[in-house]
């Protein structure tokens, strides 16, 4: 179990238990994809695969962080939050900068070691269970008495802020509120959500991570923001009540679109069709209808493959071969792509089958080693008692 061996490697980094134990989650994200910065719909969950820390107050003003699973440490003063060399730091550090930015202080510095086994860099959010995790961690050190709510906030914007990803609220939602055996349906313009059971008893959700790294931050994601917004601000002069993508309709957006640069034109396109697939997504799911669900992520896939073009050869190599398996019911990238994983709606009876089957024709493709996960629909950010 992580949380214990957590525990002994803090005593052996800092001499002293942990006062507290702390397990945040990763996440897939069943449909909905870059529709969170847009005002629309997501449904992801949150997975077994997670980041366990262990922490404790100190006596004096500093503060110690050490990732286990890099065996990396790095120590600042409360009053001095420059930013390190180790990419890793900016996660937690960001979680603090936001608490202190909105008033709240520790009283003392504090000692957090943290590790687990969410894969880096393949689109599950380990960065995002980081800033959960450190949220929730000091907001129990310190007793600020924030919500889970606030703490997803916080950790958003340690993200947009510290990080420098303009990402959505999505990723941390999920860490943060998830819950067992269950997917979470949000709106993210309200941020109103309900949680329905993923009801296949027949299927499983199996992640395929292509080995290929993404790297989000500074980059195409932010750009893909931005075109958005560019579309937004075009489409306002023609109905000022357009607040973000979620209020256009297709028809609407094809009448302007003589108005929009073509590939701006092409990223509108794209979102105006995934807010709607989510929303057909949660009706033929609550019918218990995989087969319609399953068209739908190959549909979402072939939208972020050529209309908002964020996928890889890779990633599409691993879409298109499920397409012959008679065991898939779909198969899309998930998360912000150029890499990282794609979830697959497969027969359960045949799970083994098809890693057997994707692995070796991955491997012949490409020469990589594919690492596949069937998920497991887990809570979100919760203290480990003993
Ligand atoms: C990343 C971001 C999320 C979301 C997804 C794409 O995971 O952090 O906010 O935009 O990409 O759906």
């Amino acid at each position: 179990m992580h949380a214990d061996s957590l525990k002994k490697q803090f005593q052996t980094a800092f001499t002293t238990l942990p006062t507290l134990v702390v397990r945040a989650p990763g996440r897939i994200n069943l449909i909905g994809e870059h529709t969170d910065y847009n005002g629309g719909f997501v449904m992801p969950a949150s997975i077994d695969k997670a980041i366990w820390f262990a922490a404790a107050p100190r006596s004096d003003q500093q503060c110690v962080l050490v990732a286990a699973d890099l065996n990396e440490k790095h120590e600042f003063a409360l009053s001095d939050l420059s930013k390190s060399d180790k990419s890793w730091t900016q996660y937690p550090m960001g979680v603090l900068n936001e608490l202190m930015a909105v008033g709240l202080m520790p009283k003392t510095g504090f000692n957090l070691l943290f590790g687990g086994n969410i894969p880096l860099g393949a689109g599950l959010s380990s960065s995002a269970a980081v800033e959960c995790g450190t949220a929730f961690v000091l907001n129990e050190l310190f007793g600020f008495g924030l919500s889970r709510l606030e703490m997803v906030k916080i950790a958003q914007r340690a993200e947009n802020n510290f990080v420098g990803l303009q990402c959505g609220i999505m990723d941390m939602f999920a860490s943060m509120m998830g819950k067992a055996a269950s997917v979470i349906r949000l709106d993210c313009r309200s941020l109103e959500y309900t949680y329905f059971p993923f009801n296949a008893p027949h299927h499983s959700l199996v992640l395929c991570d292509s080995g290929v790294k993404h790297s989000l931050a500074g980059s195409e994601y932010n750009t893909r923001r931005q075109e958005c917004e560019t579309g937004v601000n075009i489409l306002q002069q023609f109905d000022n009540q357009t607040e973000s993508l979620r209020d256009v309709s297709m028809a609407f957006l094809q009448q302007h679109q003589a108005a929009l640069p073509p590939v701006v034109y092409q990223r509108c396109q794209y979102i105006v069709s995934e807010i709607e697939r989510v929303r057909q997504a949660g009706q033929l799911l609550e019918a218990g209808n995989l087969a319609g669900f399953g068209q739908l992520m190959y549909q979402t896939h072939d939208g972020l493959q050529h209309q908002y073009e964020v996928s890889c050869p890779e990633l599409d190599l691993l879409v298109a071969h499920t397409r012959s398996l008679g065991s898939v019911l779909g198969a899309r990238l998930m998360g912000g792509g150029f890499g990282g994983c794609t979830l697959n709606l497969v027969e359960k009876s045949h799970v083994s089958e098809f890693i057997e089957n994707i692995t070796h024709a991955y491997q012949i493709q490409t020469g990589i080693d594919l690492t596949c996960h069937e998920v497991v629909l887990s809570n979100g950010t919760e203290k480990i008692s003993d």
